[in-house]
């Protein structure tokens, strides 16, 4: 059974990783069962791994698959930015060549950015023979909803589901959208969170980073190191196009943390659009422009905009070890608020709704909206909040494995009659 699995965007990494290592260990376990026995009793899986290239920066992409341990892509096709419809569209025309060529059974897709729909919709159309024949289409992370169609993700997401074969579910709340959108129950699987996996797989590895020292973030140094602890620190990562696009947004949101800044330093990854606009829009962020040099501005607590610290984006392994030790999140990412959830770190989240309502109601995670004033009480609410871990159904580290054991059940009932109506 050959699978073509899709990535393209920094999100996408996280969630591939654990189900390419899942898929190494069956075939592993599949070949020892062989040499024990004499004869495999189930079937083998080819993996294919697509880059599309949507990002491409070395701190976007590149040093995630070291930090995550993924293989290099069997394929790049290298498309970079653009608008909405031209991203879309070129990974389009380059994703079709390739699923033509290496004519899969199934094909991955992952979370909600325009690569995820541009190759589930090639691949719900194309067609290998006379008789219709196509790869299935399994969609990691089905099932979200924030009810807010002005985010590119939401259609992203709304599209990708409906157009896809195997469903695979996070959270308890896509199951109900899912319902509630005519789609059969058959086809959904509720696994857990592949995101979550990576993270219970490296959060201890992630010790090993030096950004903690480096950012001054140790309070009461001892010698050689003994003695030191983690000062009080607070975490922010902003890139929604709806709060960094607009320049009354962005400066409302910055004027929001002003107080958290007078208390704590403020570690502010900056992500290259939200770098651009507020260049764009002559709002002194602060940040070395140059994204490879790793400098950071530190400003004293009271400056304009409190005491933030602007560092550039980070790989896997850095960020994670900045978001464990963290006293509060501050973010408008979709998986940073399952993330801090599944650490019961205190999360406020600039945004006017979530589609993952699970890290609502596990309570480490407040949706806090966009103004000075909403992000304020957010921000004190979540300060005086203890850390608190009550992890969310099936966010144990196994869902990649749930995952291969569904496309194996697919595989071996169905091997010679994949088909689109298949459930
Ligand atoms: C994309 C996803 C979003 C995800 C985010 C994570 C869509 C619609 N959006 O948004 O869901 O949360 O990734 O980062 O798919 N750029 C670089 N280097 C890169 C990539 C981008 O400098 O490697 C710059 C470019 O100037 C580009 C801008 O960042 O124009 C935005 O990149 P883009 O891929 O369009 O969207 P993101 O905002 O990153």
């Amino acid at each position: 059974m050959k699978i073509l699995t899709v990535v393209g965007a920094r999100p996408n990494f996280m969630k591939v990783a654990p189900i390419i290592s899942a898929i190494n260990a069956h075939n592993r376990k599949i070949t020892e069962d062989a040499a024990a026995d004499g004869h495999g009793t189930t079937v083998q899986l080819q993996h294919v791994l697509v880059h599309t290239g949507q990002h491409y920066d070395e701190i976007m992409s590149g040093s995630f698959f070291s930090d995550l341990a993924l293989p290099k892509p069997d394929v790049h096709l290298g498309i970079g930015s653009g608008t909405h419809a031209a991203q879309t569209a070129e990974i389009m025309k380059k994703y079709e060549e390739i699923v033509m060529t290496e004519k899969p059974d199934v094909v991955i897709v992952v979370g909600d950015v325009n690569s995820t729909v541009a190759c589930a919709l090639v691949t719900s159309k194309v067609s290998f023979d006379s008789a219709g024949t196509r790869p299935l289409i399994a969609h990691v992370e089905a099932g979200l909803r924030s009810f807010d169609r002005t985010m590119p993700e939401e259609i992203n997401r709304i599209v990708t589901d409906h157009v896809s074969d195997l469903l695979f579910v996070t959270e308890e709340s896509g199951l109900t959208n899912l319902n509630r959108e005519g789609i059969s129950p058959e086809i959904m699987h509720f696994v857990g969170n592949t995101m979550i996996d990576s993270l219970l797989a490296l959060k201890g590895k992630a010790d090993s980073s030096t950004k903690l020292d480096e950012l001054g973030l140790r309070s009461q140094p001892g010698q050689n190191g003994e003695g030191k602890k983690v000062a009080r620190y607070a975490l922010l990562t902003l890139h929604r196009p709806a709060n960094v696009d607009n320049r009354d947004s962005l400066q409302n949101i910055l004027d929001g943390l002003q107080e958290l800044g007078k208390e704590c330093p403020i570690i502010f990854p900056v992500h290259p659009r939200t770098r651009k606009r507020s260049k764009e829009f002559g709002i002194d962020l602060n940040v070395d422009v140059d994204a490879k040099n790793v400098t950071c501005a530190r400003q004293e607590p009271g400056g304009s905009h409190g005491g933030m610290t602007l560092i550039d984006p980070l790989g896997y392994l850095d960020f994670l070890c900045l978001m464990k030790n963290a006293s509060i999140v501050v973010t408008d990412s979709g998986g940073i608020q399952e993330e801090t959830t599944c650490l019961g770190i205190p999360c406020v989240t600039v945004r006017e709704n979530t589609e993952r309502p699970v890290t609502v109601e596990k309570g480490t995670n407040i949706i806090a909206g966009t103004s000075r004033e909403s992000i304020r009480a957010a921000i004190r609410t979540q300060s005086q909040r203890k850390a608190n871990v009550s992890v969310p159904m099936h966010w144990d580290g196994k869902a990649a494995t749930r995952i291969v054991e569904v496309l194996v059940r697919v595989g071996t009932n169905q091997k010679h009659s994949l088909r689109p109506t298949l459930v």
